[in-house]
């Protein structure tokens, strides 16, 4: 087999696509937030956790060490625009929510809202730890609360023809999935 040589400074391209998350947060002044995440991933199911690497230099990274909550929100297909909006735009300079006319409600356990038109999937978590980690850092999180829009989940499964997921194909491309589904037996 020949192969092709990719910088290591590149590995991060190899592993896309990611499943697309808008985090929201608020900040003490109550403004709050929407920041693109496409590195979030479960390390934990008892306790219930999250990691997600965030940039220091972002926006958001203040509003969760200053609040210590946010709100994870899975997005759909049909919200690439919103998504992209909110990972090239910095809440520093933009009120996105409202740039973006959508609706915000308050989260049911932390103060970081909720904004059901961006999201089928919503999880609440409260900081737990703050990891180093090269030029981001890893927050680790617990899951507070979750919930989903109806029919979300088929038998404890994800229904994707119900809500077909917004994949980060790299750059401003993104995807969704083919709705064949394999069941292998092993
Ligand atoms: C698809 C996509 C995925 C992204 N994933 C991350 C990520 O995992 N971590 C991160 O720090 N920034 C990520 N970003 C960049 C931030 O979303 C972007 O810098 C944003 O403008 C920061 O907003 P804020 O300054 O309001 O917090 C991503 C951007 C896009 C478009």
């Amino acid at each position: 087999m020949d192969f092709e040589e990719v910088s290591v400074s590149q590995f991060t391209r190899l592993l896309h696509p990611y499943p697309t998350f808008l985090v929201s947060s608020v900040g003490r002044d109550g403004r709050a937030n929407l920041i693109t995440i496409a590195w979030l991933i479960p390390v934990s199911v008892r306790p219930p956790l999250l990691a997600m690497a965030v940039r220091r230099e972002r926006y958001s990274y203040g509003l969760i060490v200053e609040s210590g909550e946010f709100v994870v929100h899975a997005v759909p297909f049909d919200r690439a625009r919103e998504a992209l909006f909110c990972g090239r735009r910095s809440g520093r300079d933009v009120d996105k929510i409202a740039t973006l006319g959508l609706e915000s409600v308050p989260g049911r356990v932390v103060k970081a809202p909720v904004v059901p038109e961006v999201g089928v999937a919503f999880l609440e978590c409260r900081l737990q730890q703050e990891v180093e980690a090269g030029d981001h850092v890893l927050f680790i999180a617990e899951v507070v609360a979750a919930y989903t829009r109806p029919g979300f989940l088929e038998d404890g499964v994800r229904d994707l023809a119900a809500a077909p997921p917004l994949l980060h194909v790299g750059g401003p491309r993104f995807a969704t999935t083919a709705l064949e589904i394999v069941e292998p037996e092993v």
